[in-house]
């Protein structure tokens, strides 16, 4: 880096800008304040933006408390404005990554956040992404915008690196000080800045040797889950058919001290990762010739498991001489998985068009999630409410689905006042008064 880019250094008024408020901007920018970084947290959305101005945390993950405190301190701020970016040393993106129709990647936000950013792109400045994306993204895509729109050359005006976002939403051990983090460069200097950068926050940075690596190091991560989570899938129908009890199997494979690892089977896969991370990779591994069966057939086996769910029901209906269509179905959680208000890419919502499309009436309840919303993965449920569970909500009503089994819900109590409940999370207890079928 020049000696001018350092000299520039001292003139930024904050040490970090997180572009892209979600789910992962929020907890990071949080953290790098709560390190005694000056942090500029940016988005597009101004509700997004007022709120956490006013102190209010969007997620259940994040409380209140911990942004009113580091904003009191006059750590954190937020804007919509642009223009304040370019007073930031050092910018991260953490905007969506989702696919097309045909399981395309959509790296449409990523190229939008350059683009905003390259004309407030001072020498000096380093840019980290960090939505997870495939190999390339950060040296060919998002380097090209910078450029083009700010004139600088990346790695020698401005530094541009990678670094995966590793948080596990839900779990109170996923804090962004404790979580290593991996960082690529696009050259030597790139990686010392952002290791720099994030060891101001994080207690271990693992520096790799290139962005391309750091890239394919968290679509690894979530490929070994998306694949792990088929075959447990996969062993769920073989087990179910003979009889096996695949939760049993499960918890005492898990006792092997070393060579298992747990995985466990539900109606599919959901959230803004897991389902959609695996054909960024299948998607360049086209551009290389390469095939990827393996994890296509993960993606053919998890994207099967909420008509294995309906089949379930549709099976044990007709033992009771009863057909989906015009029955009564309450689907127990929406959220993706338990014990958060996520319901992105939730398989449960593929259960309930399924359900619909056959004629059945399809009710839900999730603690988590009152109010289905067009916003989270609902699509065509936008708006329906989650019914209270108690004996009068439960008349009439002929079978359950358990698709996301949160902390809190009476399993014990529905069983008793149902027919009929299909468990998916091996939640409902063996001696309930309903009719309980695995699936
Ligand atoms: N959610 C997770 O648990 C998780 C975990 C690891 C990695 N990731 C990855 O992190 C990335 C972000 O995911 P998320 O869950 O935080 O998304 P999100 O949808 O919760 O948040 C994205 C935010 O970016 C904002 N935004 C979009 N375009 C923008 C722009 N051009 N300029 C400024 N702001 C913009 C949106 O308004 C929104 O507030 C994705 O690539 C995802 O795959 C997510």
């Amino acid at each position: 880096m020049t000696t001018a880019a350092t000299t520039h250094r001292t003139a930024f008024h904050y040490d970090v800008a997180v572009l892209g408020l979600g789910y992962v901007g929020i907890p990071l920018a949080v953290g790098f304040a709560e390190a005694g970084c000056r942090t500029l947290g940016f988005d597009v959305d101004p509700k997004r933006v007022a709120e956490l101005h006013s102190g209010i945390s969007p997620l259940t993950t994040v409380p209140s408390q911990r942004i009113a405190s580091v904003v009191t301190r006059e750590l954190l701020f937020f804007t919509t404005d642009k223009a304040d970016l370019s007073r930031s040393e050092a910018i991260i993106i953490c905007v969506p990554t989702p696919l097309r129709t045909h399981l395309d990647p959509d790296i449409g936000f990523i190229l939008d956040a350059g683009r905003e950013i390259a004309p407030y792109l001072r020498p000096g400045m380093l840019v980290s992404l960090e939505s997870s994306t495939y190999p390339g993204t950060t040296r060919q895509d998002l380097c090209k915008v910078l450029e083009e729109g700010s004139g600088l050359k990346a790695g020698v005006d401005f530094c541009l690196s990678f670094s995966p976002e590793r948080e596990d939403p839900g779990n109170p051990k996923s804090q962004l000080s404790d979580m290593p983090k991996v960082v690529g460069g696009i050259t030597p200097e790139c990686l010392k800045r952002a290791v720099a950068l994030y060891s101001k926050a994080v207690k271990r940075v693992i520096p790799v040797s290139s962005c391309d690596t750091a890239e394919a190091v968290k679509l690894t991560e979530n490929i070994f889950r998306f694949i792990n989570i088929a075959l447990v899938n996969e062993l769920k129908r073989i087990y179910t058919a003979m009889g096996i009890d695949i939760w049993e199997v499960i918890d005492a494979a898990k006792t092997k001290p070393f060579g298992f690892m747990p995985f466990y089977p539900g109606v599919g896969v959901g959230g803004h990762c897991i389902p959609i991370d695996p054909y960024y990779l299948t998607w360049k591994a086209r551009e290389y010739n390469v095939d990827t069966r393996f994890i296509q057939l993960a993606g053919q086996i998890n994207r099967g498991m909420p008509y294995y769910a309906v089949s379930r029901l549709v099976d044990a209906l007709n033992t009771e001489g009863k057909s989906v269509q015009g029955s009564h179905i309450l689907i127990l959680g929406v959220a993706y998985k338990p014990d958060i208000p996520d319901d992105r890419e939730s398989p449960s919502y593929e259960v309930m068009d399924l359900l619909r499309d056959k004629g059945a009436v399809v009710d839900y309840h999730d603690p988590n999630i009152p109010v289905i919303t067009a916003h989270g993965g609902g699509r065509e449920w936008g708006d329906k409410t989650s019914i209270a569970l108690n004996a009068e909500t439960l008349r009439g009503i002929d079978a359950a689905i358990v698709c996301t089994a949160h902390r809190g819900v009476d399993y014990g109590f529905l069983a008793d006042h149902l027919p009929l409940v299909i468990d998916a999370c091996n939640v409902v207890p063996k001696d309930a008064k309903a009719r309980v079928i695995p699936a």
